[in-house]
């Protein structure tokens, strides 16, 4: 059976930067930047996002497109009766387990776009805001409801496949979601006391910085650039021999963090512009930014164009979760797309229900001190993430070759790689040393 591709280069530009580009550039990146004292932690982001990241979803591109199937075959092809192909296991596991609590995320966000657009969110005021939110994320049924809507949309575009699913929303979605964000960064820096959040943004202190943040901005630049789960093994499977995968990679990194940064232009001028504080954590969003739009003229107005665009960039990411435990099982099991589909999504749901409700009823579930969605979220971003970003940088520089990547990274020598001697040292030295620091650090090892 011929395996199903992307149909056009945009295609698969847009399906690679949707993945990448998500909750983790319009929630997480602001809060985190703004808990870390903006610029200075934008910079060391960005160093980070160049030095390993880059490098990494090079990698991750060349592993599949030569493996030419799903994350676990990929690693088997490629290394023969070795165990290396546990990494592909370790990518579908962490896939679900973050589908699930993502996806609780992305519920709330879906709740908020439903919320605006009826004029509700923008008349209530702003000491109420904290409990309203509250009121939403606690309730028992509710956020179940968002949550089962973002999973079956997600499995609609999904089983519909990769050319006329996957690449066809994207296309779509990811300059919708661009031109939303451009609007409302024009907004956002043309109010009255701007100049602010701007210099906040740009005019680094490096003394804000401490060892927490260094290590938050690097475990971001990974979970940002959906890095260490076989995401783009995945794609790259389906791309065609011709590209180049060398300039994808930057052409994605360089879309993620165009937006992650626009992101941050929408909201901090406004958030200093109206005399809010930028700290406030992973409520900024959900609490802060209604009470900004609150201020603002047509602010109801700007305040559901901001939740649709956030939805939309959750939506390609849980798309490319998705899809890459789909490919697993119906190359694997030879079960068919949407019966797969269908299966998977109903264990996510199951999954997704927990980690929902540990903003309610199961508040007081706790297991190591933390909640269910904080079980969840910690195990994934300081752990999973980071170990499979490690055994991808070994398996590249120690079993499978970088010699190997490097040929493939030029599709056989007929394009260049300017940078081979950089990416060889990087991925055989550098990525392994500083993940393991990470990792030692995020448990509390170190
Ligand atoms: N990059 C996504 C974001 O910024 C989150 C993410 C991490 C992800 N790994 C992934 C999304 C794998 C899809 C697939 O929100």
């Amino acid at each position: 059976m011929k395996r199903e591709g992307f149909g056009s280069k945009f295609g698969v530009l847009a399906a690679a930067a949707g993945s990448a580009i998500g909750l983790g550039n319009i929630w997480k990146f602001p809060y985190i930047a703004g808990e870390n004292g903006g610029a200075a932690f934008i910079f060391l982001y960005l160093f980070f996002i160049l030095l390993l990241g880059v490098p990494l979803m090079v990698s991750e591109l060349v592993i599949g497109r030569k493996g030419q199937s799903n994350v676990v075959r990929a690693f088997k092809k490629l290394a023969p009766n070795t165990k290396w192909h546990y990494t592909g296991i370790l990518g579908v596991s962490t896939a679900f387990i973050l589908f699930s609590f993502y996806s609780a995320v992305a519920g709330w966000i879906f709740a908020y776009v439903s919320r605006s657009i009826s004029g509700d969110l923008i008349s209530i005021s702003p000491d109420k805001l904290g409990s309203y939110f509250n009121g939403i994320i606690s309730s028992n049924i509710e956020p179940l409801i968002w949550q089962f809507i973002v999973i079956a949309f997600t499995a609609f575009i999904v089983i519909a496949g990769i050319k006329k699913g996957v690449e066809k929303y994207s296309k779509i979605l990811m300059p919708v979601l661009f031109g939303l964000l451009v609007i409302l960064a024009v907004r956002s820096v043309t109010l009255e006391g701007a100049s602010k959040g701007i210099e906040f943004l740009f005019k680094p202190d490096f003394a804000s910085l401490t060892g927490k943040g260094i290590l938050e901005a690097l475990g971001h630049a990974f979970f940002s650039l959906s890095l260490g789960m076989g995401t783009l093994v995945t794609y790259g499977s389906y791309i065609n021999k011709k590209e180049n995968l060398q300039t994808m990679a930057l052409q994605i990194t360089m879309a993620d963090t165009l937006i992650a940064l626009i992101a941050g232009l929408v909201i901090f001028p406004a958030v200093f512009a109206y005399g809010f504080q930028p700290d406030q954590g992973p409520e900024l969003i959900f609490i802060t930014l209604p009470a900004v739009f609150k201020e603002m003229p047509l602010g109801g107005i700007f305040q559901s164009l901001f939740f649709v665009l956030v939805g939309i960039a959750a939506l390609t990411s849980t798309i490319s979760l998705l899809e890459i435990i789909v490919s697993y099982f119906t190359e694997e099991y030879k079960i068919s797309r949407k019966k797969v589909t269908i299966i998977v999504s109903f264990i996510i749901f199951l999954l997704g229900i927990p980690n929902t409700l540990s903003f309610g009823i199961l508040e007081n579930v706790k297991l190591f001190d933390k909640t269910i969605f904080d079980l969840f979220n910690f195990s994934v971003s300081n752990v999973m993430l980071p170990l499979g970003g490690l055994l991808i940088a070994l398996f590249v520089g120690k079993v499978w070759g970088t010699k190997n990547a490097i040929n493939e990274a030029t599709n056989d020598g007929k394009i260049d790689f300017p940078l081979a001697k950089g990416y060889t040292i990087i991925i055989k030295y550098i990525a392994p040393v500083a993940i393991i620091i990470i990792l030692l650090y995020s448990t509390g090892i170190l």
